[in-house]
């Protein structure tokens, strides 16, 4: 990883950053010299993944870097608004959200899925998202001075996958909000973006990557020779965060091995 430090000066807010992509998105930023509130229900990594037990704002502070833990849980208004507040007191704005924390539970049939499951994804990945992108826009017009919006969608959102239908129909949501948001945000310099990643080692597809047979079809559907990386939806985080895409905004943007193509 280059660190450039193409963010400093910067202050970012993270949801779901305990873990996975949003532990790496926030790792990625602090290195590019961005102070980091990482919000999450709880700040150790999810057990049963891959991380090892340090949480993301020890590993960022203890790198030099500027780091806050704050608990969130993104389906409640008000917390996210705390978490908002957070980056606002603690570093005096708030110039990039990274809308991420995100559940998948188990695939069903539509004839057996659950509807309080549906319900809790929908909670989660949809109103979660909403609650982000709402107190984070209020907060960026405030201080007038631009900003930028990055939700983590999926390959779920924009092809058909057997994932479920709770999570197809909430990334298809994050989509639409996305694109919606982006329009009404422009005039004020906010560009808001989606990062759709296919399939990721994190703890959410963990048991896909310990079923070697499950392993097998999902590389079958991925044209590059491997899966993906949290590093690989950083890498996509910290563009759409720099400079470099100053222009950009509306953006659906697949990081996913080449599935989408297909
Ligand atoms: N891993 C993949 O293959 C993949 C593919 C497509 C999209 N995504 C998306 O990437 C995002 C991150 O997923 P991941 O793979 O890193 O999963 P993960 O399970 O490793 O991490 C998710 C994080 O979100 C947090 N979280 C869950 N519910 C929350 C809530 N209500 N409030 C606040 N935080 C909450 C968890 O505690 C955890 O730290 C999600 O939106 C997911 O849908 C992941």
């Amino acid at each position: 990883m280059t660190a450039e430090r193409r963010l400093e000066g910067r202050v970012a807010l993270i949801t779901g950053a305990a873990s996975g992509n949003g532990r790496a998105i926030a790792l990625r930023y602090a290195a590019e010299g961005a102070a980091v509130v990482c919000a999450d229900l709880v700040p150790n990594p999810i057990a049963g993944g891959w991380e090892d037990s340090a949480t993301t704002h020890d590993l960022i502070n203890e790198q030099g870097g500027r780091a806050t833990f704050v608990e969130c849980d993104v389906t409640d208004g008000a917390q996210v608004a705390a978490a908002v507040a957070t980056a606002t007191d603690s570093y005096g704005g708030l110039d990039i959200t990274v809308a991420n924390a995100g559940i998948s539970p188990m695939a069903y049939s539509i004839v057996d899925e659950p509807f309080e499951d549906y319900k809790q994804v929908q909670a989660v990945n949809q109103d979660g998202v909403w609650w982000t992108c709402r107190e984070s826009a209020r907060a960026m017009i405030e201080q007038g001075r631009g900003g930028r919006i990055v939700t983590l969608a999926s390959i779920a959102g924009i092809t058909g996958v057997q994932t479920g239908y709770h999570y197809n129909m909430s990334k298809g949501a994050v989509v639409q909000i996305t694109r919606t948001l982006a329009i009404e945000l422009a005039p004020h310099s906010i560009t808001v973006n989606a990062i759709c990643p296919g399939y990721v080692r994190t703890s959410m597809t963990r048991n896909l990557w310990d079923d070697p047979a499950k392993l097998a079809r999902l590389q079958a559907t991925t044209p590059l020779p491997r899966l993906g990386e949290a590093e690989d939806i950083a890498g996509a985080a910290y563009f759409l965060a720099s400079d470099d895409a100053a222009w950009m905004t509306g953006v659906i943007m697949p990081v996913d091995g080449g599935f989408s193509a297909i």
